[in-house]
């Protein structure tokens, strides 16, 4: 059973988890109404489902755990921006804030004494190192490529072999 300190941070943690699923879902729209890049496209639709699922595991361990996972609203994401840069800067900083936030749960789940908790906790640390990782490479491959239409072209190709979250 978890305490109750541990079923709020786990539910702040829902919240984060689904809110990050619409900004990658506005982001995905946004990005298909632009010209050719399809695969951008894919990537935060793909990105989008990756963070309901984050979401769903925490929903069904806290709620086997004896806790409740409550369903939060979530807040009108970002519609629009200027460049694709952007969109994958705000991105990344999107990714270190949910880091942030894991590390914050790992804190209160050794505070609490919940050992499971603390173990569960463990693959969403793996997670956001890859996803902090990703983030950060193709930041950096954006910032090479500045303002080339080549290069954007061949970063939308580059982005079809990406794969998005670890397998469980
Ligand atoms: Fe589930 Fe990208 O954090």
């Amino acid at each position: 059973m978890i305490s109750k300190r541990m079923n709020e941070a786990l539910n702040e943690q829902i919240k984060i988890e689904g809110q990050s699923s619409m900004v990658y879902l506005a982001m995905a729209s946004w990005a298909e109404i632009q010209p050719g890049i399809d695969n951008v496209v894919s990537f935060f639709y793909r990105h989008s489902d990756e963070e309901r699922e984050h979401m769903l595991k925490l929903i069904h361990f806290v709620n086997e755990r004896g806790g409740f996972a409550m369903i939060p609203a979530f807040e009108q994401p970002t519609l629009t921006y200027p460049s694709i840069n952007h969109a994958f800067k705000e991105l990344l900083e999107h990714e270190m804030m949910v880091s942030k936030s894991i590390n914050n749960l790992v804190d209160i789940s050794l505070q609490e004494k919940d050992y499971a908790t603390h173990n569960f906790l463990q693959w969403y640390v793996a997670e956001q190192i890859e996803e902090e990782a990703l983030a950060r490479t193709l930041n950096d491959k954006l910032e090479l490529i500045g303002d080339d239409k080549g290069g954007l072209y061949l970063f939308d190709k580059d982005i079809l072999t990406v794969s998005v979250g670890t397998e469980e």
